[in-house]
């Protein structure tokens, strides 16, 4: 399997995936400090020795959300995003979360529709929530307990 947990020397690959698809998320401190906190779950996408995806989620119970996902452009819809996502997903389901939340920039048509292919959906839209004035489409998976019921109270 070539998803892995995310480690300290993985950030600098990391960083180059966030630059060369000009996509801001965090500087070295601050992936250092996520990868060490308890309710961060990180993982990449590893090839012959190669990072060239990633993603980042918060484990937060009701509140667990995806933070960042990114794939290189070399690389790009070849199912890779939607195996990152699903390895999130299940450690999800694993910690009993009830459902995971996302912001994603409203003009980034190509995520929403990744998104919105593994079952999230759009609930909102918060305005100017970017710095440079963009609106953010919320969004979220179905709550695991509407699905079943026995994870009432997760
Ligand atoms: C969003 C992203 C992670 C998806 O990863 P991926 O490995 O390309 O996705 P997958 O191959 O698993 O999924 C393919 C689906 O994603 C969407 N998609 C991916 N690349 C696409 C492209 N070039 N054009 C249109 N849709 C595309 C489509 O919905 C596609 O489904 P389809 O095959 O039925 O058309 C990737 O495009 C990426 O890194 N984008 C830049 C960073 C980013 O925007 N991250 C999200 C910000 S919150």
């Amino acid at each position: 399997m070539p998803i892995r947990l995310m480690n300290s020397a993985d950030i600098p690959a990391v960083l180059r995936i966030q630059g060369e698809l000009a996509f801001q998320d965090w500087n070295e401190r601050q992936y250092e400090i996520e990868i060490k906190a308890p309710y961060t779950y990180a993982v990449v996408y590893e090839n012959d020795g190669d990072i060239i995806g990633y993603a980042v989620f918060h484990l937060l119970g009701a509140d667990s959300e995806l933070l960042s996902i990114a794939v290189r452009n070399s690389a790009q819809h070849s199912g890779i995003g939607g195996k990152l996502l699903q390895a999130g997903l299940s450690q999800l389901d694993l910690e009993k979360t009830d459902c995971c939340f996302l912001e994603v920039r409203e003009t980034n048509l190509k995520a929403r529709r990744f998104y919105e292919k593994h079952g999230f959906t759009l609930f909102g839209i918060r305005k100017k929530y970017y710095a440079d004035g963009e609106n953010a489409a919320l969004y979220r998976t179905e709550k695991r307990s509407d699905i079943d019921p026995s994870r009432k109270g997760v």
